[in-house]
């Protein structure tokens, strides 16, 4: 039988505390019931296109049997398996030896954890764990950007560039630093006479670092694409300026691709692209399609070098219960095969060419700022007109618009942000696209 919608909705409303929970935002949620591919299906009956995946992490689609039978096996045997001190299990050996030197070369050892502020919390704790074995214990300092998205633990939420995630949660953990994001349509940095705007928003973290002083700076912290903060592709130059100042101040960098590992942005994983290779790096959401919670860090040789020789006194007292989860990690082993036999993140370039290509059309509206994306990234920016930028307030209601049309998707203030499966056919990217025109011909753009 059919669950009554209203009586859910209640239980809902009395019961249940939603991620950046205010009531209003929870008056006629979609109560979602079942997926299959790029498509949800609500309670009574009706589809939409997963325009975000799910929040950017449910890659293969939705309704995988795949991976339903990975977890019934592994539940079956082994459900649970502490790693902690002298035990371990096959399937996070398993998923660790597979993705050894699989993200960059330089990157073979993984610590799992659940999603991706554990990751980035433990990332933080890494970067200080280093320094203070390299006798250098006052590298503590983090460099993040404007607009960045870290997760909502205390410090990952301290380093999220977004003042709304902090205002109710004040004081933030001391030592992080924002500068501005390599934002080509709104830099709001100076660029210098003869500097390109990845140039001058690289150098905007060197001055931070030199500002802050190199000794107390352990770390920069960026996302190869700002997903959350409004899909923000940085120009070309960004990263390899930026992984230049990092090696000559001592900092590491930690490349956030909780959104961006895994074949998003058309690479497997995004600094690639750039020819760039981090000392940590944050991972999450793609590794099992969002089937299961799972995330963690790859770390350098060089930091795992600084663990492995540690005297016991000074070990890595650093532990989550669920880390290398022997069921999350048989999912991750499953939906790894399943990226790779699909050639999904080759698929995410071509499709998110013809998606970006489609939502490009849609500059000839003059409400219609910017279109940009890499990979299945993309986003459409919205201005109240092109010459002043100023905001046009219409997010929402296109939204809702592309919402009433069967494109379930977010918007980020002025933009809507647009990130499906990977798995999602051209006659789906054009369904988006046709989609998005009428609702900006609906609200009046
Ligand atoms: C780049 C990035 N890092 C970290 C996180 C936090 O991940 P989680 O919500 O699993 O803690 C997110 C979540 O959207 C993210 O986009």
């Amino acid at each position: 039988m059919m669950p009554n919608p209203n009586t859910l909705l209640e239980q809902d409303q009395d019961h249940l505390l939603h991620p950046l929970h205010h009531p209003t935002d929870h008056r006629a949620p979609l109560l979602i019931e079942s997926g299959h591919g790029v498509w949800l299906r609500t309670v009574e009956g009706k589809e939409y296109i997963d325009g975000l995946a799910g929040l950017w992490n449910v890659l293969i689609g939705h309704g995988n049997t795949e991976l339903a039978e990975a977890a019934r096996k592994q539940m079956s045997e082994l459900a649970f398996c502490s790693t902690y001190i002298g035990s371990s299990n096959l399937r996070a050996i398993e998923l660790a030896e597979r993705l050894a030197g699989f993200a960059y070369p330089n990157l073979n050892t993984t610590y799992f954890a659940s999603g991706g502020a554990e990751a980035n919390e433990s990332a933080f704790k890494t970067v200080r764990y280093y320094w203070k074995r390299k006798g250098k214990p006052g590298k503590v300092k983090i460099i993040a950007r404007h607009r960045a998205y870290h997760g909502v633990t205390l410090a990952a939420m301290s380093a999220t560039g977004l003042p709304m995630y902090w205002e109710m949660f004040e004081p933030r953990v001391p030592g992080f630093v924002h500068v501005a994001a390599p934002y080509p349509y709104r830099f709001d940095g100076e660029v210098k006479a003869g500097e390109t705007i990845g140039q001058a928003a690289a150098r905007l973290v060197e001055e931070a670092i030199l500002r802050e002083g190199p000794d107390t700076v352990g770390a920069v912290i960026a996302e190869p694409v700002q997903g959350a903060g409004g899909v923000i592709v940085p120009p070309d130059d960004y990263f390899p300026h930026l992984r230049q100042i990092c090696d000559r101040h001592q900092v590491l960098l930690i490349a956030d691709e909780v959104i961006t590992g895994f074949g998003r942005t058309g690479d497997w994983f995004a600094l690639r692209r750039w020819g760039v290779q981090p000392d940590i790096m944050s991972f999450a959401k793609g590794i099992t399609s969002g089937y299961l919670p799972l995330g963690g860090i790859q770390i350098s040789d060089e930091i795992r070098d600084a663990i492995r020789t540690a005297e016991y006194g000074q070990r890595w007292m650093h532990a989550y219960t669920y880390s290398g989860h022997p069921t999350c990690c048989a999912v991750g082993l499953k939906n790894l095969d399943i990226l790779e036999r699909g050639g999904l993140a080759e698929r995410a370039k071509q499709r998110g060419r013809r998606l970006l290509a489609g939502l490009q059309s849609l500059l000839e509206f003059p409400k219609v700022g910017d279109v940009r994306g890499l990979g299945l990234m993309c986003a459409v920016e919205l201005v109240a007109d092109k010459e002043s930028k100023a905001p046009a307030n219409l997010g929402n209601k296109v939204r809702q618009a592309c919402l009433d049309r069967g494109l379930f998707t977010r918007s980020i203030g002025d933009i809507l942000a647009f990130a499906p499966p990977l798995i999602i056919s051209e006659d789906e990217v054009d369904r988006i696209v046709t989609i998005m025109r009428e609702a900006l011909e609906t609200v009046g753009t």
